[in-house]
This record gives C-alpha cells, sequence and structure tokens, in this order.
C-alpha cells in the first residue's frame, strides 16, 4: 500500500476544490509561501478558485513566491502557447501577486544554460506545496519516461506521445507543436515539502493507478512519489480512479 494520500472526487470541478482548499489553508497559516505550479488543462479549475478567493479578498498573494514545472522551447516567451503566456492569462494577471515573485524557466535561448539558471534559483528556496498535473505516459513536468530521478533542471526531447497529447492546444497540428522543452527535474519536484498530484479523465486512469500500486520505476516517472519524504496527495476524479 502506498503511504499516498487518495482523493477520489466526483468531478472535475471537485477535484479542483480539493487542491485549492490545501492551498488556501497553507496561504493563510503562511502568506509568504512558495508554490510550484503546473500548466496544462488540469489546474485550470485550481486557478479559477484561487482568483475567485483572491479577488474576494479571502487570500492574499502579495507575498508569495512561485516556481513553475516547465516551459517550451523553440517557441517565443510571448507565444500565445507559452507556458510564460498560459500562466498570465490563466492566474498571474488576475491575483495580487507581484509578477518579480513569479518563476518560470526560459524556453529561449541557449537551453543549457537556461536550465543551470533556474537550477541554481531552485536551489536557494524550498517550495512548500508543488501542484503536478500527469502525463498520459506518467509523466511529471517534462520528466519522460526513462528520466534519470537524480537530474535536476533540465532540456528535453518530448516524447511522441507528449507531443501528439498537446497537439490539442496548437491547432491539432502535430508541426505546430514544441518538441523541446526545459523542467524541473524529478531531484528538483521532490526537494517540495508537500506535492499534490491532480488528475482527472480516463486517459490518466492507467498511471493513477501506477502510482497507487506503490511500484517505483524509471519508465513511469510519477511513480517516484512513491518515496518522497514529504506528504503526498493524489487528487483524482473518478474516471483518472476507475482503475484503481
Ligand atoms: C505542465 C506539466 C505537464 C502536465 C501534463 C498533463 O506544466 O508539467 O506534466 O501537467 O502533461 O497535462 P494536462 O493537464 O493538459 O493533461
Amino acid at each position: 500500500m502506498s503511504k499516498i494520500e487518495l482523493i477520489i472526487t466526483n468531478n472535475y470541478d471537485e477535484m479542483s476544490q480539493r487542491a485549492a482548499d490545501k492551498i488556501i489553508e497553507l496561504l493563510l497559516k503562511k502568506p509568504n509561501a512558495v508554490l510550484g505550479l503546473a500548466t496544462g488543462s488540469t489546474p485550470i479549475g485550481l486557478y479559477k478558485i484561487l482568483i475567485e478567493k483572491n479577488n474576494s479578498k479571502k487570500i492574499s498573494f502579495k507575498d508569495v513566491i512561485t516556481y513553475n514545472l516547465d516551459e517550451y522551447c523553440d517557441i517565443p516567451k510571448n507565444h500565445e502557447q507559452s507556458y510564460f503566456t498560459y500562466m498570465n492569462h490563466n492566474f498571474f494577471d488576475h491575483i495580487d501577486i507581484n509578477k518579480n515573485n513569479t518563476h518560470i524557466p526560459l524556453g529561449e535561448g541557449d537551453s543549457k544554460l537556461n536550465a543551470e539558471n533556474y537550477e541554481n534559483e531552485l536551489n536557494k528556496t524550498k517550495i512548500d506545496i508543488q501542484i503536478l498535473g500527469i502525463g498520459s505516459n506518467g509523466h511529471i513536468g517534462f520528466n519522460e519516461p526513462g528520466t534519470d530521478f537524480g537530474i535536476g533542471v533540465h532540456d528535453v526531447e518530448l516524447h511522441n506521445k507528449t507531443i501528439n497529447d498537446n497537439a490539442r492546444f496548437f491547432e491539432n497540428d502535430i508541426k505546430k507543436v514544441p518538441k523541446k522543452a526545459i523542467t524541473m527535474g524529478i531531484k528538483n519536484i521532490l526537494d517540495a515539502e508537500t506535492i499534490i498530484l491532480m488528475a482527472n479523465g480516463t486517459n490518466k486512469a492507467d498511471a493513477i493507478k501506477n502510482v497507487m500500486d506503490n511500484k517505483v520505476d524509471i519508465n513511469i516517472p510519477v511513480t517516484v512519489l512513491n518515496i518522497h519524504k514529504g506528504k503526498v496527495y493524489v487528487i483524482v476524479d473518478k474516471k483518472a480512479a476507475s482503475k484503481l
């Protein structure tokens, strides 16, 4: 049995709410918390709830610091599908955060140097809660199957499965999907105090089963959560839990 705390919810909205509750609880206790953030379709509902709570003054992001997991290479920072743009549109533009306190790896330019710089930034801090989505192939961040669990921030060639999955954000045109990204490594993810993995939909069910089976398999990166020293919550909807 896994020591991970599993929370199965009825639907996407409830999944988002349960994850938001954990962040709200943290911010009320620690207004200058450090959050690790993800992009993709999974956390959109979570960000909406946090925006509402901020707008109604229940929580503040004034002193919050954020670090994102990853960014595409090969597209400009201001591209409509860059994670920089995603974070501003879906979250940062709508809350009282100081944008100088938000950090996203730089995808443009020398990716090795960018990776080294982001690693140095991360090594100066400690993430209180890291939010994760999960790829249908079990990736977390852009740590694709087979990634050494010990490496830090690095550039990566995306797997075909990931490129196919992400084509929906690029007019379903595989040619337009970036083939390379920069990502926190598993090592950086495991440095977080608490990890919240969110997943919804049947295409995540296999990956969720693998992590809850308490395996640790380099070919299914998410299973590394079983050796995290801190707290791990897996918050899923019924569909993502359908193979448990
Ligand atoms: C995004 C990220 C990825 C996504 C994963 C799931 O920052 O690191 O690991 O979390 O690809 O994406 P969605 O949520 O679009 O299914």
